[in-house]
């Protein structure tokens, strides 16, 4: 081997050795490496083994493993009273209601993610969570804080059009907020409580989850 040899055959050698140090392009931090978060859980269907529920305790599954902190608030299982737009709380103060909100209040605050699990009801949130979101008018000045943000979503159609509203009312809340989108898992076509588990989405709120 020549001189003009031996240099292209060290340069090949080294960058095929560098190409497969870095050609993982999905590797991911090791675990030990990520600040742990706190993330708070929303979720909003009444049915305690339903398709949202399945992909929210998937999820936190993942980010548990991860190390992060998950506190999870079932919102069609507590007391959370619509908003009736008093004007009480000044955007930012105490609420006429004394009700479950303030688990909400006293999690969401110091959260770095907050998920919300929902199934579409008429093309958007379900009602029960979409209280809770009423009631962020009352730390609406406490939340316009940098936090990332999941949604967690499943309905029996299977069409995209539809999805539409809820991830626009998603995004636009992101916007509002000043919030990150860290990542979305969309379950179409699940109609019975249950029907998710036979599907690849609850692993992919797992690894969502799991990837924080
Ligand atoms: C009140 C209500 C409204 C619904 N609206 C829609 C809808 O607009 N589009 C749709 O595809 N599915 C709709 N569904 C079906 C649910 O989105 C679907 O069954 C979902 O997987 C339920 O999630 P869960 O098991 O977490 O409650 C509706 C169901 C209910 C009970």
């Amino acid at each position: 081997m020549n001189r003009r040899q031996f240099i292209t055959a060290s340069l090949t050698a080294a960058v095929a050795g560098f190409g497969a140090a870095v050609s993982s392009s999905d590797a991911q931090p090791a675990v030990e490496a990520r600040k742990p978060m706190k993330i708070l859980v929303l979720t909003g269907s009444p049915r305690k083994n339903g398709n949202s529920a399945t992909l929210a305790a998937q999820f936190i599954k993942g980010a548990e493993e991860a190390g992060h902190a998950v506190t999870r608030f079932d919102a069609a299982l507590k007391n959370v009273h619509p908003c009736i737009a008093c004007n009480s709380c000044g955007m930012d103060g105490p609420c006429v209601f004394q009700d479950d909100f303030q688990f909400v209040r006293e999690h969401i605050v110091p959260a770095d993610l907050v998920a919300f699990a929902t199934p579409m009801y008429y093309f958007g949130f379900s009602s029960q969570l979409k209280a809770v979101l009423d009631r962020f008018y009352a730390i609406n000045g406490s939340i316009h804080t940098p936090k990332k943000a999941v949604l967690l979503m499943t309905y029996a159609d299977s069409s995209a059009r539809k999805e539409q509203p809820l991830q626009a009312h998603y995004e636009m809340l992101l916007d509002y907020l000043g919030w990150t989108d860290a990542g979305r898992v969309i379950a179409p076509g699940v109609w019975p409580a249950g029907a998710v588990s036979g599907t690849a989405y609850p692993q992919k709120a797992y690894e969502l989850g799991r990837s924080l």
